[in-house]
């Protein structure tokens, strides 16, 4: 399973990176304003900062909401840094603009996925990663681990290659669950990723190991 982090926070990706299990980041116009980077220009210079922090994907999202102008974008937003993977959102113009990349050889992650049918049409379309987003769905009373196992289910039917990226992942479990049902990239915060390092039997083992080495000592 890769891991990603879901954030534009510097220092965040940094520590994530330093852990040494990073495998992506992901971000979104919601995330770069809460790290207040706003403009054009100051968005296009962050994703070549986090391109060069991190080894993995690095998902840069559209604004356009037509075929021309997110065509425009994610051409330019993929010759910003070869890292970079073109975030589109899954509407009508957006299923012809994956397909556009998809030809043009040009990685995307279609994003705001909600429902197996949508999932379909991003592979359909030759998406590199499709993103459920799954804390969303639970946000609504609606269970986003069945929509990960549905997607599974219908992509191996088929032998699509579009990776699922687990997204909106809000705690450990998610990421824990999403495992077991076999998704191919989990995305969440790094408090998250943090949690699957905790138990309190290892602490307590530790620590009893090193008391008792340190009686012969
Ligand atoms: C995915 O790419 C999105 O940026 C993200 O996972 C959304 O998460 P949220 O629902 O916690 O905002």
């Amino acid at each position: 399973m890769k891991f990603f982090i879901d954030t534009a926070n510097l220092d965040q990706i940094k520590d994530a990176q330093e852990l040494g299990v990073l495998d992506g980041v992901t971000t979104n116009p919601s995330l770069m304003a809460k790290e207040g980077i706003t403009g054009r220009n100051n968005i296009l210079k962050h994703y070549v900062d986090i391109c060069n922090i991190v080894d993995g994907d690095v998902s840069a999202e559209v604004i356009a909401t037509d075929l021309q102008g997110m065509i425009k974008e994610g051409e330019a937003l993929a010759d910003l840094h070869e890292q970079i993977v073109v975030k589109v959102p899954m509407i009508r113009d957006g299923v012809k603009a994956l397909k556009y990349f998809a030809d043009k050889g040009i990685r995307t992650n279609c994003t705001l996925v909600f429902s197996p049918g949508q999932a379909l049409l991003a592979a359909k379309a030759g998406a590199t990663y499709v993103s459920p987003f799954i804390g969303r769905l639970d946000d609504i009373s609606t269970d986003g681990l069945n929509l990960i196992s549905e997607i599974r289910h219908i992509y191996d039917n088929y032998g699509y290659e579009t990776e699922i990226l687990a997204a909106s992942i809000r705690h450990t479990m998610h990421i824990i669950d999403c495992a077991k049902l076999g998704a191919d990239v989990m995305t969440g915060p790094l408090s998250a990723i943090e949690g699957l390092l905790k138990h309190p039997l290892t602490d307590i083992g530790l620590e009893k190991f090193l008391a008792d080495y340190n009686k012969g000592n």
